[in-house]
């Protein structure tokens, strides 16, 4: 996957750029190239993404700009770009947050166009998860419960190999000096249903100020627990984005957090760090 997903991303940053020169903000930009990256079925955001222990794609997105506007959306389901549905929670609401049913009326009533996000081969790595948890002899009582429990460690023990991650970030600046993340995702493979992860979680997986802005990837669990993004922001208080990143990162580590985080401050200066599995695609415009 590590070819195509550098290809998406090298493309993602290209589409961010023209909607920079038309005359966007660094949310729109940040946006468009969210909803580029949720369309390539190379990552797991939008389609193709990770499916759950019930074989369903249920998505988590936010986004947020440094004047403090954020949205967010959590185990959305059926909606073709969830970080569009995250931007209107941001505009439309007087909330943060929406998740599950809720959120995918929510959509609805916006008019964003909803699509089946399974693929194929999507489709193809579940069946192939279901029959490794089936051989592994689970009883039928506890086969749902075992399918979100035993598959997401088999599955996070393949993240390891890079065979999987894919979570989606976008950090901008643009030059009237406003500063904007995005981060779209489908979580972990054979999750169980109505786990929210970090992407939907202003300060965990997503979050801006004047003086930065981060997008992060990893183990959703522990990133929630860090609150990775909003450490790595306060860090760009004093720090450029790379030393940012890098120090947040030691952090995750020392933590035993997997994960990664892109960023940009408040000069423009943008970082990225990972602390080992999570295969990485970076492109900078
Ligand atoms: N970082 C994506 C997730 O764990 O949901």
């Amino acid at each position: 996957m590590e070819g195509a997903r550098a290809a998406g991303v090298a493309a993602a940053v290209e589409v961010a750029r023209q909607v920079l020169a038309g005359g966007g903000d660094a949310l729109d930009a940040a946006e468009a190239a969210a909803v580029f990256l949720e369309e390539d079925p190379a990552f797991n955001a939008g389609t193709g993404a990770c499916l759950n222990a019930e074989g369903e794609v249920e998505a988590d997105a936010s986004v947020m700009a440094s004047d403090g506007r954020s949205g967010a959306v959590a185990a959305l389901r059926g909606v073709r770009n969830p970080i569009r549905a995250a931007r209107r929670v941001m505009e439309r609401t007087d909330h943060v947050l929406l998740a599950g049913e809720g959120a995918a009326r929510f959509a609805a009533e916006e008019g964003l166009p909803t699509a089946d996000l399974v693929t194929a081969e999507s489709r193809r790595r579940y069946r192939e998860m279901c029959t490794a948890l089936e051989s592994g002899g689970a009883g039928e009582g506890l086969r749902h419960l075992a399918r979100g429990r035993d598959l997401a460690r088999r599955a996070a023990a393949r993240a390891r190999t890079g065979d999987l991650g894919g979570t989606i970030g976008a950090v901008v600046r643009d030059d009237r000096g406003l500063l904007a993340a995005a981060t779209s995702t489908g979580g972990m493979w054979m999750k169980l249903p109505g786990r929210v992860g970090d992407s939907a979680v202003i300060g965990a997986g997503t979050y801006a100020a004047p003086w930065g802005a981060a997008s992060a990837t990893g183990h959703g669990e522990g990133i929630l627990r860090l609150g990775l993004t909003r450490r790595c922001v306060d860090l760009m208080r004093e720090l450029g984005a790379q030393e940012a990143c890098r120090r947040a990162m030691d952090e995750a580590t020392s933590g035993g957090v997997e994960c990664g985080i892109i960023a940009v401050d408040g000069r423009g200066g943008t970082g990225d760090a990972t602390n080992g599995w999570m295969p990485t695609a970076r492109w900078t415009g």
